[in-house]
């Protein structure tokens, strides 16, 4: 027999989407044959179709001799193989007819418009890397980059990988203590900041917070300042350097050295359950290739478009589909400094119109806030240009997948709900938008070489409809290939959860796979509940609330209960139409009860003005489940966004 479903899932499956004949047409994969002939090649004979792909897609200076080592946890690809990654990105299309084509158009929150071509993008990079050689950079050393979505952010990552050096990418939101923990822990030597960056109308002083943080970092020994904001700033002698003054000379030409398949590229901080960040390590050809075929495929990428990716460079979705993906594709990529409200909420869709964009990728919680905002926002705009939209970042409730389908897509861009983490790399699960029948709520199949199941606690594979634990049973390129310091930890944070099964990674996230292989992500396996027995995956819930007419936003906890093991409190903001009332509670349970059933049903409703989120949009269900339980917070809040949400929650105590 086997092991007790890990949880039951219930959300109800609604309609079935097929991409347009319009869409078909053109894609650059649309015959189901050839993709199931090409995923069953990928799966079943890995070595050869990535070793195929890697030769394809990627510029070598040497050719690999072997393909793919696996000693778990430990994986090496394209052994033997030597290439330089920001030739990968911008050299390869030098003398070609991208040569001239815009690789960045920014716009600044202020309203300032640059077009960088990758011939300029290209002497860009190799004026920095003479820079950071001269500084006394050399291959392996790390770099600290912490700037606002700014062209220069690019450049700074396109020319650590020029040198060998690994970036470690801080999201400009983070406060001096976590840039000192960050740049501590990797040993940083330089740091690349700028005075200030836009922000709702506002200077954030990025300058000043790497001031307070460097005071408590050994290793910096230089700081250069790019002039963003004009804001004054302290600079230090014989530490601090201005961007541009370092600019003045540096020629704009340089010869690039070919690294390792496996030299690292960069590290990438991401929050674990527990305890301090895990500093996530990729390396060079194997991300880089899993970023390049995922983008091109998944984003059905086209020499004519103009992609916009609304996540900042500080996380994973910025490196692999704002960076890594897109330029080593020769694509267009549109970055948007600041805020999606700024001046008004039409932000996005005034830009789209703006500079006919053709691709929107973006999170869940934002289209919510969008929603919320209101239609008329979006309806100002054409948003004729778009063509494909994206989503990443948590489970995307049917209700808001129905809303940007009909409201931003105009019922005729496919959407790509794709599933990955930083861990992954690059995108593992997602419809491909030329062949594969959606369904809002569903990141539908795997990518080419991905081959994930839900297992239960043995690592045994679970019935369909039934929920278990998402694994991932083979190594795929752009994995992770350990923790930056801490290998004990990637060890057994990813490879032991399932005894006897030293090869399978474990994602920490709870799924089902429909009678259809669909797969159904309900979010991290420690955001599951047991009520009364049933386990229950908090997206569930929330899915069922945010469906009501009333709610906005909503976050569902378990708060200990000695009779059903867990008691459901849940979360709500509700839109600025309705108000607060005993029988918006009632009727709330009552909805929830209709959407999953009565044992879903809420025990405690209690309505807020905002919910705790992390800088990047998640809502922190650990504060909310620490208030629900001792009606306090005492728990660790440096990644929360917004203080003012806590002493807000507590005061409306009921
Ligand atoms: C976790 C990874 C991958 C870039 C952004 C987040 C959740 C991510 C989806 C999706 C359901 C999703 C998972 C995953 N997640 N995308 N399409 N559907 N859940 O990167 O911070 O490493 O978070 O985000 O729980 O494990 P991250």
């Amino acid at each position: 027999m086997s092991t007790p479903q890990i949880f039951v899932s219930l959300q109800k499956v609604g309609r079935k989407f097929k991409p347009s004949a319009a869409f078909e047409r053109l894609a650059n994969l649309a015959d189901p044959m050839a993709y199931d002939q090409l995923y069953a090649e990928s799966v079943n004979a890995p070595e050869k179709f990535w070793g195929r792909q890697a030769k394809e897609h990627l510029v070598w200076r040497k050719p690999f001799k072997q393909v793919l080592e696996w000693k778990p946890p430990h994986v090496q690809w394209f052994l033997g193989g030597k290439l330089n990654v920001s030739e990968n990105c911008l050299d390869r299309h030098l003398g070609t007819a991208r040569e001239n084509k815009a690789a960045i158009i920014f716009e600044g929150e202020p309203g300032d418009v640059r077009t960088i071509t990758y011939k300029q993008l290209h002497f860009h990079v190799c004026r920095l890397a003479h820079i950071l050689e001269n500084t006394g950079i050399k291959s392996g050393d790390r770099i600290a980059i912490y700037l606002p979505m700014i062209p220069e952010a690019v450049i700074a990552m396109l020319a650590c990988a020029r040198v060998g050096a690994v970036h470690t990418v801080i999201f400009g939101g983070f406060s001096a203590e976590a840039i000192k923990d960050r740049i501590n822990d990797c040993q940083a030597k330089l740091v690349i900041t700028a005075d200030g960056g836009w922000r709702r109308g506002k200077v954030i002083e990025l300058k000043a917070n790497v001031d307070r943080a460097v005071e408590g970092t050994p290793t910096v020994q230089t700081v250069l300042v790019v002039k963003r904001c004009g804001n004054e700033v302290r600079m230090v002698e014989g530490r601090d350097v201005w961007w541009k003054e370092a600019w003045e000379g540096a020629p704009n030409r340089h010869d690039a050295k070919a690294f390792d398949a496996e030299h690292p590229l960069f590290i990438l901080y991401t929050s674990g359950s527990t305890g301090k960040p895990k500093g996530v390590l990729h390396t060079s050809a194997g991300y880089l290739l899993g970023a390049k075929l995922s983008a091109h495929y998944i984003f059905d990428l086209k020499e004519t478009d103009r992609y916009f990716c609304s996540a900042d460079i500080g996380w994973i979705t910025g490196h692999s589909y704002v960076v890594y993906g897109l330029l080593s594709n020769g694509s267009t990529v549109f970055l948007y400094e600041g805020a999606p409200n700024q001046p008004e909420p039409d932000r996005f869709w005034s830009m789209i119109d703006r500079h006919g964009l053709t691709i929107l990728y973006t999170a869940p919680t934002a289209i919510r806030a969008f929603m919320r905002w209101g239609d008329n926002y979006v309806l100002r705009h054409r948003l004729d240009s778009l063509r494909l939209l994206g989503s990443v970042g948590e489970p995307i409730n049917p209700e808001a997948w129905m809303w940007y389908h009909t409201m931003i897509g105009k019922k005729k861009c496919p959407i790509v709900d794709t599933w990955w983490q930083t861990e992954t790399g690059s995108i593992m699960i997602s419809p491909l938008p030329g062949i594969t029948p959606t369904k809002p709520g569903s990141a539908t199949l795997p990518f080419f070489g991905i081959l994930p199941k839900v297992v239960d606690e043995k690592g045994e594979e679970v019935p369909r409809n039934s929920g278990g634990k998402l694994a991932i049973m083979q190594p795929w390129p752009s994995m992770l290939r350990t923790l930056w310091g801490d290998d004990d930890r990637f060890k057994q944070a990813y490879f032991s959860e399932f005894p006897g099964k030293p090869g399978v990674y474990f994602t920490g996230d709870g799924a089902r796979q429909d009678e259809d292989g669909y797969f159904w992500i309900v979010g991290r396996i420690d955001d599951v509940l047991n009520v009364s027995g049933h386990r229950i995956g908090t997206a569930e819930i929330e899915s069922a609330l945010v469906s009501h007419a009333a709610v906005a936003e909503a976050a569902a906890v378990g708060r200990p209960d000695e009779l059903k093991g867990q008691s459901l409190v849940v979360f709500v903001t509700l839109k600025s139409t309705h108000t607060a009332s005993d029988e918006l509670k009632e009727a709330l349970r009552a909805h929830v009860g209709k959407e999953i059933g009565s044992l879903a049903k809420p025990d405690t409703i209690r309505f807020a003005a905002g919910l705790p989120k992390t800088r990047s949009g998640k809502i922190m269900r650990r504060l909310l489940k620490e208030l629900a339980t001792s009606g306090e917070i005492k728990g660790d809040t440096t990644t929360l966004e917004d203080f003012s949400v806590i002493s807000a929650l507590k005061s409306d105590e009921e």
